[in-house]
């Protein structure tokens, strides 16, 4: 069964440089890797504890990101900067899925991007200290700091810069390579020699 990766941008706009690079994660996947996007950020409602009870109205939108998340293998976040932070949006995510415990020892990785030469690192920094807290399963591998990102994809987001393919590519291998070194996630049968 293919190693499945569920990529969430921080990003609503719909020519957003973060769900591009997203989009260009899927295209370059290896074969045996699957690479879906989580859309529906903009539906989730504001987080409050009080809503998070299953007869909540909010429960079908919450519920839907918590499986997302929950039947991924690996989850990579790709988010922009908004006033030296991540985005609300994102963060209000985030804090859905604190509850749930989805998140915890997940393979994560953490993208920034943005047009401006600091790549968005206080926004990478900001994320990974909330996915840390979460006990998101992050290594130094996993993480990609984007600056001037406008130079690296074109307009219609397909990535033109050899180099941030390479980079992304090798991310994903090494979420991937996860796999391998806990079992096979999908079995529970021993591996065999
Ligand atoms: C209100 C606002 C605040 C922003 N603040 C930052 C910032 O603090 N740092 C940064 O690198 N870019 C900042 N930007 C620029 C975003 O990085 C840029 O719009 C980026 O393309 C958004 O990501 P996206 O293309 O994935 O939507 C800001 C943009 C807006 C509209």
């Amino acid at each position: 069964m293919a190693f499945r990766i569920l990529g969430i941008s921080g990003s609503l706009r719909t020519s957003s440089s973060n769900t591009a690079l997203l989009r260009a994660c899927a295209n370059i996947a290896p074969k045996g890797v699957e690479i879906s996007l989580y859309e529906g950020l903009d539906k989730l409602p504001y987080f409050s504890p009080e809503l998070d009870t299953p007869a909540s109205v909010a429960s079908a939108t919450v519920k839907h990101l918590r499986q997302q998340v929950r039947g991924a293998d690996a989850v990579i976040f790709s988010t922009p900067e908004y006033a030296f932070g991540m985005p609300g949006v994102l963060k209000n995510a985030l804090d859905w899925l604190v509850s749930s415990a989805d998140l915890m020892h997940k393979p994560t990785g953490v993208i920034s991007a943005s047009p401006l030469a600091t790549g968005g690192e206080k926004a990478h920094a900001s994320l990974l200290q909330t996915l840390t807290v979460m006990t998101a399963a992050i290594k130094k591998e996993y993480k990609l700091i984007i600056p001037l990102i406008r130079t690296k994809i074109d307009a219609e987001g397909q990535l033109i810069d050899p180099l941030l393919e390479r980079s992304l590519a090798t991310l994903i291998t090494d979420l991937a390579a996860t796999k391998n070194a806990s079992g096979d996630q999908h079995s529970h049968q021993d591996r065999q020699y």
